[in-house]
């Protein structure tokens, strides 16, 4: 993962692929017009650095000469990079995608209908593949940190959906990628044992740090049709600096677990956390590496930044996920240091990490951002005004459904305090308020545990709101509460949405 090329010796050690290694554009090439291709990436992690590059080039021409048009449908586990994302998008290249993408030129083509994009549960996506909803796998394009002599895959930065590309795909491309730190060999953990239904049996996982799996994956030689060597680095943005909303916000949460420890609620290594990724999520693994917390551990998706400065301070013990997501800074650090995080990191293959039943089963404690919340605790997490999609939905519902704890966080207001994030209705629902816990805004920590549909109303407006909007709020709980319509969830339903119409005619809420 540094920037300085490692490649003093080959990394491919199996003879049979030896004989593959061509150039990105040859293996572009081999990529036929309406091909399904099952990708590697996870979160700017693991993803191929070269292939897609080149197959975009390839698509520009052949676009312009005017034929029937070449695109293929893209699959990985999550988000990935412009490197990939963003030159397909650029030319027009990408008939389908799934399941979460974070690319502005991709963002773009969606929400201009463009191109078809599945929303999944990071979770769910193998055990649809597998059911065959997700069609034919024609390919897999899997970046690797080497080849053994087996011909079976040290995987990279992220597993994600790996395994299950591999193991469905008609024909393979792989691409080592000698900027992966050698000495990632070994912290994976993929594990074989799952089956669809009526096959399916427990998974043997009590705790973030057990190994259950492999630590390579095994790759059928005859389905390899190329091997492409690289030497580039996962393109990560560094975070933006802590400001006061991000401090505030985890301040409210780190006095939440404290409380809940003292009430005998939480133990004092709480439970397994998992945290989204992004500023604010960063900035509560700060408040708690600085806080008296020690023998933590986690459960997630990804690894940031965040979660190396808790495991080398001892604050963490073990995190268990699928991918890294780190800043430039972060990427040293690791590279830098990797003999201590070497055995306190796991990554696992996504529907292990995300897992429902291990999810349940440990207690965790989600963390995750929202772009808005009603009154009564519904979050919508992946729609701006109702229609726009934003990223997706990601691992947050896997982890916000089945956690013990579900904590959404955001600032109480956006673009420049013209929106806010409280709303009489959200304009599209992700989370229902069944799932949802807390919520914090630098505003304070809404606790709904326990509250009905009209007390979780007031919990939310009084410690959530921004004073700019709480009377407001207040207004439309009241007179829906006194419209004569039912009183369990009151609204007004011809104003229900009428601030996100009001934004979008008038620029403010
Ligand atoms: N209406 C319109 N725009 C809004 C908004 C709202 N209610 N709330 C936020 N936004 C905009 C912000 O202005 C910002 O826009 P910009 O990039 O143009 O400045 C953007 O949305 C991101 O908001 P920000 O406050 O910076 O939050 P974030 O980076 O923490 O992202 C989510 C928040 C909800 C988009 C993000 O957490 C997400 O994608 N969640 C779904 C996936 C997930 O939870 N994964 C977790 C498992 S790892």
């Amino acid at each position: 993962m540094s920037n300085e090329s490692t490649r003093t010796e080959s990394r491919i050690h199996c003879d049979a692929l030896k004989s593959l290694i061509m150039s990105a554009d040859d293996a572009a090439a081999l990529i036929p017009a309406g091909a399904r291709v099952g990708m590697s990436g996870f979160t700017g992690a693991g993803y191929p650095k070269a292939i897609p590059g080149a197959l975009a080039e390839r698509i520009r021409k052949i676009n312009e000469e005017g034929g029937p048009k070449f695109q293929i449908s893209v699959l990985t586990g999550a988000s990935t990079a412009p490197e990939l994302d963003g030159v397909l998008a650029a030319v027009d290249g990408i008939e389908m995608r799934l399941p979460f993408q974070t690319d502005p030129i991709c963002r773009q083509r969606i929400n201009n209908g463009e191109m078809n994009y599945i929303d999944y549960h990071l979770s769910e996506v193998s055990q649809y593949a597998w059911s065959g909803f997700l069609g034919h796998m024609d390919l897999a394009v899997i970046e690797v940190a080497g080849i053994r002599e087996d011909g079976s895959l040290i995987p990279s930065s992220s597993v994600g959906n790996n395994k299950t590309w591999i193991e469905q795909a008609d024909k393979i491309i792989l691409e080592v990628n000698y900027k992966q730190n050698a000495k990632l060999e070994g912290m994976h953990d993929v594990y074989y044992g799952t089956a669809l239904p009526p096959n399916r049996k427990p998974i043997m996982l009590t705790d973030p740090a057990d190994r259950i799996g492999e630590k390579y994956m095994p790759c059928p030689l005859d389905k390899v049709i190329a091997v492409v060597e690289t030497d580039a680095a996962d393109r990560n943005s560094p975070f933006k600096p802590t400001d006061d909303v991000s401090k505030r916000i985890a301040g409210h949460i780190l006095d939440f677990f404290e409380r809940e420890i003292a009430a005998g609620r939480l133990p004092k290594e709480l439970l397994p956390i998992q945290s989204g990724v992004g500023n604010i999520p960063n900035a509560v693994l700060e408040g708690l590496d600085a806080g008296p917390f020690k023998d933590l551990t986690a459960f997630t998706e990804v690894i940031q930044d965040g979660m190396l400065k808790m495991l080398k301070s001892g604050t963490l013990k073990i995190a268990s996920a699928t991918a890294f997501s780190l800043s430039p800074d972060g990427i040293k650090e690791f590279d830098e240091n990797i003999d201590l995080y070497r055995d306190k990191i796991i990554l696992r293959q996504q529907d292990i990490s995300n897992h429902p039943e291990l999810a349940r089963r440990l207690g965790i404690i989600a963390m995750n951002g929202l772009i808005e919340a009603d009154i009564y605790g519904n979050v919508n997490s992946t729609h701006i005004m109702g229609t726009r999609m934003m990223n997706g939905i990601g691992g947050s519902g896997d982890f916000a459904r089945n956690g013990y704890l579900s904590i959404f966080v955001s600032p109480s207001t956006a673009k420049d305090g013209a929106i806010s994030a409280i709303v009489p209705m959200v304009s599209h629902v992700d989370h229902t308020e069944h799932d949802v816990k807390i919520i914090v805004t630098e505003q304070g920590l809404a606790d709904l545990r326990g509250l009905s549909p009209r007390q979780r109303a007031h919990e939310i407006i009084n410690k959530c709101a921004h004073p700019d909007f709480k009377p407001a709020l207040l207004d439309y709980y009241e007179r829906a509460l006194h419209s004569g319509r039912g009183m369990h969830t009151p609204h007004l339903l011809e104003e229900a949405l009428s601030w996100h119409i009001r934004y979008e005619n008038e620029g403010h809420m």
